[in-house]
């Protein structure tokens, strides 16, 4: 195994109880405070991505924007933000995803990507796998994207968002239980 994931793993800090009881919080902000921590995250993405033909790099608001933009750039990829509802100023299309409690939307401009492009979409972190099924939706579905794979630096695999994105192809850095 790559020594750098355990770096990498070592430097994302665990908070408990955050933001309610029970809820072990992921915090990568401190992964963030580590520049070679950060950089060999990115690196690691960049290596596995490099030279497969992808046009697109969809980050998901908020923290798939701190991830997403510097793969989109060592790739040669555009980058396209999925954002929270009524934040984008253009014509949007957007898709309904289910939370714990209600729902919530994530919105893309029109235009910003073609049918027919290769996607890649980055988050920071698979929980039940809804968000990421909200972005493929947007970008397979509507657009005619084909979404090459959905990457994100940790897994909290007891929540199965894998079996929810089905034989949609998930890469992770980091699986915690
Ligand atoms: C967190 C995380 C993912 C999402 C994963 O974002 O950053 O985007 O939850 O959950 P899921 O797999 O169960 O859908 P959050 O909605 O808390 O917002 P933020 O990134 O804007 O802080
Ligand atoms: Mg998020």
């Amino acid at each position: 195994r790559d020594d750098r994931i355990a770096r990498i793993a070592s430097a994302i800090r665990v908070i408990p109880d955050f933001p309610k009881p029970g809820i072990m919080f992921q915090d990568i902000t401190t992964l963030l405070l580590d520049p070679k921590a950060f950089k060999d995250t990115i690196d690691l993405f960049v290596e596995r991505y490099k030279g497969k033909d992808i046009s697109v790099v969809a980050g998901i608001e908020a923290r798939g924007f701190i991830f997403g933009p510097p793969i989109a750039l060592a790739i040669g990829a555009k980058f396209v933000p999925m954002r929270k509802p009524k934040k984008l100023p253009g014509e949007v299309i957007s898709e309904e995803y289910s939370l714990e409690y209600g729902t919530d939307k994530m919105e893309m401009h029109v235009g910003a990507v073609q049918a027919g492009e290769r996607a890649l979409i980055i988050d920071d972190l698979i929980a039940t796998g809804g968000t990421l099924c909200a972005a493929i939706r947007l970008l397979g579905k509507r657009v005619g994207v084909h979404v090459v794979e959905c990457a994100c630096v940790i897994e909290l695999a007891d929540l199965k968002g894998r079996e929810r994105l089905g034989d949609r192809p998930l890469f992770v850095l980091v699986s915690s239980t």
